[in-house]
């Protein structure tokens, strides 16, 4: 009797001890603990960060993320330079960061018509080459990319932007040579290359009308088609001023109405005004410096920092509304030091698009949205 009521106690005292050793102090907590019933939270890491040159924002990164996604090192500018030339070095490094960590892998992206190299669409006399000629291009890049690192990287952005904000097909040089038949092809071969990774479909202005619609007629089809569509991903390059949070919740419902599942995959909250009269995220598109332009050199207002806070509070009720579709929320970038929007699409303003300041210190709302999770 009194050996078992030891063994009994041993037991319990067992417990509290793993239970204190797996415990994390306040300070200790990163938002992927406080979003691990929730969602996977990520980061989009650029070249210094997959090269582990700074310990403190490396820290940062383990500390808080569970997912990551290379900001720039898997475009196929950059991946295939020249034709049968890849260049894996920082995929490589960024892919064995992510299994050292057990984080979530995804790759970005297989097919997008932007930083993309010209030979993909030309022949040698620079004439655009056949169907055949494109889609065995298509079929040798996905094929060795998703090849090389099957059963790794666990989900694809496989096309990026293929959809204008009417709903329209965006008239890329994948569209003009291939029609839409371009983007079935993309999941094809990108599933069979690897059939377990998801893949996914990623565009920004998600949460427009015409794009919404468009969207989710063309994952339905696809689907129908019997081809693998695991996730719509939605870019989430936020304004101050757009979207409206009703209308990218109404998305996020659309999309996760096909099955689909739904990730926020490039999430940032630019502070800055914008030149142009429409919105997006397409790079191509640039205007010139101008001072006035650049509204915040050495810090922002009060007033914009509160409403900064307020929004970047607002989207994330949404997302934690509807976590049952959001499997992910990245955001594009560390700090607000790495933002790309720093540099677009006005080249030098200083933007505050994260969560982490220039310092690499939380912004305020860190703590606030870590509160809002289930288990905070
Ligand atoms: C951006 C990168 O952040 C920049 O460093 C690069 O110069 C241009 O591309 N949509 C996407 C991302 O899908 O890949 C883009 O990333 C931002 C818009």
């Amino acid at each position: 009797m009194i050996k078992k009521q030891l063994a009994k106690y041993g037991i319990l005292f067992l417990s509290v001890l793993i239970g204190l050793a797996s415990c994390k102090s306040k300070e200790e907590i990163g938002l992927k603990d406080a979003f691990k019933d929730t969602f996977l939270i990520g980061v989009a890491m650029n070249s210094d960060q997959i090269q582990q040159k700074n310990k403190d924002v490396n820290d940062l990164i383990l500390k808080h993320y569970n997912s990551i996604v290379a900001e720039n090192c898997m475009k196929s500018g950059i991946i295939q330079p020249v034709e049968g030339e890849f260049d894996f070095s920082l995929s490589d490094q960024l892919v064995c960061f992510g299994e050292k960590h057990k984080m979530f892998i995804v790759g970005h992206t297989l097919i997008w018509h932007s930083q993309v190299p010209k030979w993909f669409f030309v022949d040698e006399q620079g004439k655009d080459v056949s169907p055949e000629v494109l889609k065995q291009r298509m079929k040798t890049h996905i094929h060795t990319i998703v090849n090389r690192y099957k059963g790794r990287v666990n989900g694809w952005d496989v096309v990026n932007e293929a959809i204008e904000d009417d709903g329209s097909w965006r008239n890329s040089k994948f569209y003009q040579i291939l029609g839409e038949d371009f983007v079935k092809l993309a999941f094809q071969y990108a599933h069979e290359a690897d059939p377990e990774a998801e893949l996914y479909y990623n565009d920004y202005n998600m949460a427009k009308e015409g794009k919404r619609d468009a969207v989710v007629r063309m994952v339905t089809k696809l689907k129908e088609q019997g081809i693998t569509v695991n996730g719509i991903g939605m870019q989430g390059h936020l304004m101050m001023d757009f979207p409206e949070v009703e209308d990218f919740e109404k998305s996020i419902i659309a999309f996760g109405s096909t099955g689909a599942k739904v990730m926020i995959t490039e999430l940032d909250l630019s502070a800055l005004p914008n030149p142009f009269s429409t919105e997006g995220a397409e790079i191509s598109l640039r205007a010139d410096y101008e001072e006035k332009m650049n509204p915040y050199p050495n810090g922002l207002s009060k007033e914009q920092t509160e409403a900064q806070y307020k929004k970047f509070v607002d989207f994330f009720n949404v997302f934690i509304r509807q976590k049952d579709i959001v499997s992910r929320v990245t955001l594009w970038g560390v700090s607000d030091k790495d933002s790309w929007k720093n540099d677009w699409p006005i080249k030098g303003r200083t933007d505050y698009p994260l969560l982490f300041d220039r310092d690499y210190k939380p912004k305020p709302v860190v703590e606030t949205i870590m509160k809002m999770t289930p288990n905070p």
